[in-house]
């Protein structure tokens, strides 16, 4: 028993050591205005992942956890984004680039477009999978015509994409497809390089 005392408490000091440490990294020591959208973020972040695994094959679809996870995305678009971003706050750890109030007008468009098509996934979860929509990598729905494998490069090519309605009463795969390139085209214009 003699040896074991000190290694366990330096075990558990370690272990202390690890946890505060991780916590106080988690946003590179953000604060603030900063630390809450990036909060956000992470949870929009999280919410995606869950979609996208069902939309890759990687999990069994389940509309109702698709709904879900669209609808916490949903709840947090529009202004409830755009009011954590006061003019120039990009400081410490943030990743914000100083073109969001260049170009506030587009930010605002951006998240308004994140809601909508957040929500028009929610409603479109129990629609049929759509074939030709995008199965996922192992392309067992077919292939998609919108290129949704690379939603940066994917044009929708206008018209019925880009209407939330009627991206509704579609595929649940063609409003995913939408919502990933929202995700991208702000990030690409207003988010510094990964
Ligand atoms: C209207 C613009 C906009 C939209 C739409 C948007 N983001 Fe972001 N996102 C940002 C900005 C700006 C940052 C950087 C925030 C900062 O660090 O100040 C960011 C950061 C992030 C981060 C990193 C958060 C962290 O911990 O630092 C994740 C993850 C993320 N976004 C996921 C997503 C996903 C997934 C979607 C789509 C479902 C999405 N975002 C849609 C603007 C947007």
């Amino acid at each position: 028993m003699r040896n074991i005392k000190p290694r366990t408490t330096l075990f558990i000091g370690t272990v202390a050591i690890l946890l505060t440490s991780g916590l106080a990294l988690a946003h590179g020591g953000a604060t603030g205005i900063v630390k809450e959208r990036m909060d956000l973020m992470d949870s929009v972040g999280k919410s995606m992942k869950t979609i996208t695994e069902m939309f890759q094959g990687e999990k069994e679809y389940a509309a109702t956890a698709v709904r879900d996870a669209a609808n916490s995305i949903g709840s947090h678009g529009g202004e409830q984004l755009t009011r954590l971003f006061p003019e120039g706050s990009i400081q410490g750890p943030s990743e914000s680039l100083p073109a969001i109030w260049q170009n506030w007008e587009r930010f605002s468009e951006l998240s308004e477009d994140l809601t909508k098509y957040a929500n028009a996934l929610a409603t479109a979860a129990e629609n049929p999978r759509g074939p030709g929509m995008s199965g996922g990598r192992q392309g067992g729905m077919g292939t998609s015509p919108m290129g949704r494998r690379n939603p940066m490069m994917g044009s929708t090519g206008g018209m019925p994409m880009n209407d939330p309605a009627t991206l509704a009463q579609m595929s649940p795969d063609a409003a995913f497809a939408r919502l990933t390139q929202t995700c991208s085209a702000c990030h690409t214009q207003f988010r510094k390089k990964q």
